[in-house]
C-alpha cells in the first residue's frame, strides 16, 4: 500500500486527476495513516509522495485534506487548524506540487519540520570575494568615552489585547475575547493591564518600555524585528499594517534613529518571504513597502537600496565610519516554505552576493559594519547550507565586522564564529552575534539591552540587560525596567584574565565565557536562568549544557550540535513537563511559544507528534 502510494507520487500523472464523491473523507484517512506510520527519513517520504498527490488535485483540496487531518490530531482547536492552513495553503502546495520525493530538498524538510531526515550534508557553493582577505585584524578599543545603543526585539503587541479577559484559553495566545466567558468581569482569570506570559502584550507595556529606554538617552536603537502578534491563524494584511503603524510610530515618537530588521512575523500570512524565481503573486510586496517608509521615517536616510525589494538595505551612521546592514534571514528561514524550491536556492534574491559587496565597499572605506537581522545564522531554525555560507562571509570580512545582533527566539543567547570549526578556541574565535531577548512576555519578564559602544570601533565593550520583572506585584501599576545583569562585570569576573573597563568583549572573550561555563556549571547555571530572564528555567541534564555550549560556539549551524528529534511538538497543551519532554529530550529547552504557534510549518510538526502518540496509543 505505502509502495504503491510512493510509486504513484512518482509516477507522472498522464492527466489531472478527478476527486471523486467522498474522496475528501478517504485522502483525510490516508494522509493521517501516513502521518502515523512517518517515523524515519523513507516514511516522510511516502508522507510527502502522498501530499503531492493531494496537491495534484488542487490548493483548495489540499486545504480540506489538511483541515481534516489537522482535526483528527486535536493538535489544535477546529478555528485555528483552519486558520493556518487556509492562509499558507497557497506556499505549501506550490512547494510540493514541485517537490521531487527523495531530494536534498524533500529531505531537508523531513529534517527541519518533523525531524525525521538526517540533515543533509551542506552543499558546497563558491562565494565570490573582490578581494583576498586581508592581514589586518579587529582594531583594538580607541579608549574614548562609550556611546550607548539600545537593542530590543520581539515586541509583538497585541492591539486586541484586553485588560480583565481570560489568561488561561485553549488558544495560541490569550488576553482576548474569544468566547463569552473570556469577557471581562466573568472570567475569573483577568489580565492585567500591562501583560501577562500566556499573551503577547498590551500596546502600552510597548509605551512603557519606549518610554524607559528613551530616559536613558541612547545615541541610537537597533531592532531586530517581529511587530506582529501570533494570533497567526487570524492575522490578515489590514492587521500587520495596523501594526507596523502602532510600533513603528512609538519608534518615531519615543526613539528617534532605529535601524530595524524585517521578522518572519513582519507580514500575513507570516514566515513566506518567497525569493524572485517564485510567482510574484506570492510576494509580500505591500510588506516591504510599509516596512521601507517605516525605516525611511526612522533612519532619515532618502534611500535604502533594495528595502522595497525584499526587505534588505545598507546605511552610514551619520558622522561616522558605521555602517549598519539589515538583511532578510527569513530567506534561510526553515519554516518559509517558499524556500523548499526544488533545488533549492543558493544565493536567494543575490542577497549574500549583495552583503558581499556591502562588506567589500566598507572594508575598502575602512568603515566598520554591524549586521542586524531576525534569525541568528547559527539557529536551529536556519537552513544549515546557507548558515556556512553567510558564516563564509563572516569569515572573510571578519576584520571589518565589529558585531552581529538578532532576535527571533525570545531568549538571551549568543554565537561565536571561528576560523576554524575542528579546532574551536579562543585564538580561532573572530565573530559575535548577539541574540536579545523579547518584549513579549511569552519566554519570561519583557526585556530590552543597552550596549556601550566604542565611539571609533563601533565593538561592543559592555552590555545591560534590563527587565521589567512580571512576577513583581508592582507590575500591573506600572512596570519598572531594572538593570538585571551586566555582562563585563556578570561574566568577566568568572574568567581568569578579567578583562578591564576598557576592554572589548572580543569573539575570544566570549569563547572563554563559554570554557567558563564547561568548568564550572554554576556559570552555566547562571546563563542558562539568565536566558528567559528566571522564568520557567527548564531542567538543563545529561549532555544538555554540552550540547547547549555546542550551540553558542555554532555560528556555522553545522557544527552546532543540535540533533534532529523525531515527532517534536511545540503545542502549549502538550506541556512543557509532559509527554513531549519523553519524545524530545534534546529539544526540550526549545519548548517556548517563541517557536510555538508560528504557523503552518510547526503546525505540521504538531500533527506528526500526535500521529504517533495516537499510533503508539493504538488507536
Ligand atoms: C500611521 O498612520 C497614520 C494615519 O494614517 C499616519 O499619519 C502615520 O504617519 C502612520 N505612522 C506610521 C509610523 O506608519
Ligand atoms: C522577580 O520577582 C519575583 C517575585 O518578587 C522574584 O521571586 C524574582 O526573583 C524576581 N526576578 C528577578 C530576575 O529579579
Ligand atoms: C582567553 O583565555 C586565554 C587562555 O586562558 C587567554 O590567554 C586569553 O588572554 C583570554 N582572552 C580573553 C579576551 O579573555
Amino acid at each position: 500500500m505505502k509502495q504503491a502510494v510512493l510509486l504513484a507520487a512518482l509516477a507522472p500523472l498522464a492527466s489531472l486527476p478527478v476527486v471523486q464523491a467522498g474522496a475528501t473523507e478517504s485522502w483525510i484517512s490516508t494522509i493521517w495513516n501516513d502521518f502515523k506510520e512517518a517515523v524515519d527519513c523513507g516514511s516522510c517520504q511516502v508522507l510527502l509522495g502522498g501530499l503531492k498527490l493531494v496537491a495534484d488535485f488542487g490548493e483548495g483540496f489540499m486545504e480540506d485534506v489538511l483541515t481534516g487531518v489537522c482535526d483528527i490530531s486535536g493538535a489544535e482547536d477546529r478555528d485555528v487548524c483552519a486558520g493556518v492552513i487556509a492562509s499558507e495553503v497557497p506556499a505549501l502546495h506550490y512547494a510540493i506540487k514541485n517537490m521531487h520525493v527523495g531530494s536534498h530538498t524533500a529531505k531537508t524538510l523531513c529534517s527541519a519540520l518533523v525531524g525525521l531526515c538526517d540533515f543533509p550534508d551542506v552543499r558546497p557553493f563558491d562565494l565570490a570575494f573582490p578581494s583576498p582577505k586581508p592581514a589586518n585584524s579587529r582594531p583594538p578599543p580607541s579608549g574614548k568615552p562609550p556611546i550607548k545603543v539600545v537593542h530590543f526585539s520581539d515586541t509583538h503587541v497585541d492591539l486586541s489585547y484586553e485588560t480583565g479577559s481570560n489568561y488561561d484559553c485553549s488558544k495560541p495566545i490569550c488576553c482576548r475575547v474569544y468566547t463569552d466567558e473570556d469577557a471581562p468581569g466573568t472570567t475569573d482569570k483577568p489580565c492585567g493591564p500591562f501583560g501577562n506570559t500566556k499573551c503577547d502584550p498590551p500596546h502600552q507595556l510597548q509605551e512603557s518600555m519606549m518610554t524607559a529606554i528613551a530616559e536613558l538617552n541612547p545615541a541610537f536603537s537597533i531592532y531586530t524585528g517581529d511587530v506582529v502578534a501570533h494570533d497567526v491563524w487570524l492575522v490578515t494584511k489590514e492587521e500587520v499594517l495596523q501594526d507596523l503603524n502602532a510600533t513603528y510610530g512609538a519608534m518615531e515618537s519615543h526613539l528617534g534613529l532605529v535601524y530595524a530588521a524585517l521578522g518572519n512575523h513582519d507580514a500575513a500570512p507570516l514566515n513566506l518571504f518567497p525569493s524572485h524565481n517564485v510567482p510574484s503573486k506570492y510576494n509580500p510586496q505591500w510588506a516591504y513597502d510599509a516596512l521601507t517608509a517605516d525605516w525611511m521615517a526612522l533612519t532619515g536616510i532618502e534611500s535604502v537600496q533594495n528595502a522595497n525589494e525584499y526587505g534588505s538595505y545598507s546605511a552610514i551612521h551619520p558622522d561616522s565610519k558605521l555602517r549598519i546592514i539589515s538583511y532578510n534571514s527569513i530567506f534561510y528561514y526553515k519554516y518559509n516554505f517558499f524556500s523548499y524550491t526544488e533545488p533549492m536556492e543558493y544565493d536567494p534574491n543575490g542577497q549574500l552576493t549583495w552583503l558581499i559587496e556591502e562588506l567589500q565597499a566598507a572594508e575598502n572605506a575602512g568603515q566598520r559594519v554591524w549586521l542586524i537581522s531576525h534569525i541568528p545564522s547559527g539557529d536551529v531554525d536556519h537552513f544549515r547550507d546557507h548558515s556556512h555560507y553567510f558564516d563564509q562571509i563572516i569569515q572573510r570580512y571578519e576584520a571589518t565586522i565589529a558585531g552581529l545582533f538578532f532576535g527571533h527566539t525570545h531568549t538571551d543567547e549568543f554565537q561565536i564564529s571561528y576560523s576554524d570549526y575542528k579546532n574551536r578556541n579562543w585564538d580561532t574565535a573572530t565573530a559575535m552575534g548577539y541574540v536579545a531577548p523579547s518584549m513579549t512576555p511569552t519566554s519570561g519578564s519583557p526585556s530590552f539591552r543597552v550596549y556601550d559602544i566604542d565611539p571609533v570601533t563601533f565593538g561592543v565593550l559592555d552590555f545591560t540587560q534590563y527587565i521589567a520583572n512580571i512576577s513583581d506585584a508592582s507590575f500591573q501599576t506600572k512596570p519598572t525596567w531594572i538593570p538585571y545583569y551586566t555582562a563585563k562585570k556578570d561574566y568577566g569576573s568568572k574568567l581568569s584574565t578579567i578583562p578591564d573597563d576598557t576592554a572589548e568583549l572580543t569573539p575570544a572573550f566570549w569563547h572563554n565565557v563559554t570554557v567558563a561555563m564547561e568548568k564550572d556549571s554554576a556559570v552555566f547555571g547562571e546563563f542558562w536562568a539568565r536566558r528567559t530572564r528566571g522564568y520557567n528555567v527548564p531542567a538543563c541534564t545529561g549532555d544538555c549544557a554540552k550540547n547547549e555550549i555546542c550551540a553558542l560556539r555554532g555560528a556555522d549551524a553545522q557544527y552546532s550540535c543540535v540533533q534532529r528529534t523525531p515527532g517534536f511538538s511545540f503545542s502549549k497543551r502538550d506541556g512543557v513537563d509532559g509527554e513531549v519532554e519523553e519524545v524530545a529530550p534534546l529539544l526540550s529547552k526549545r519548548f517556548q511559544p517563541e517557536c510555538n504557534h508560528a504557523g503552518m510549518a510547526p503546525l505540521l510538526a504538531k500533527i506528526a507528534h500526535r500521529a504517533n502518540l495516537a499510533k503508539m496509543n493504538g488507536e
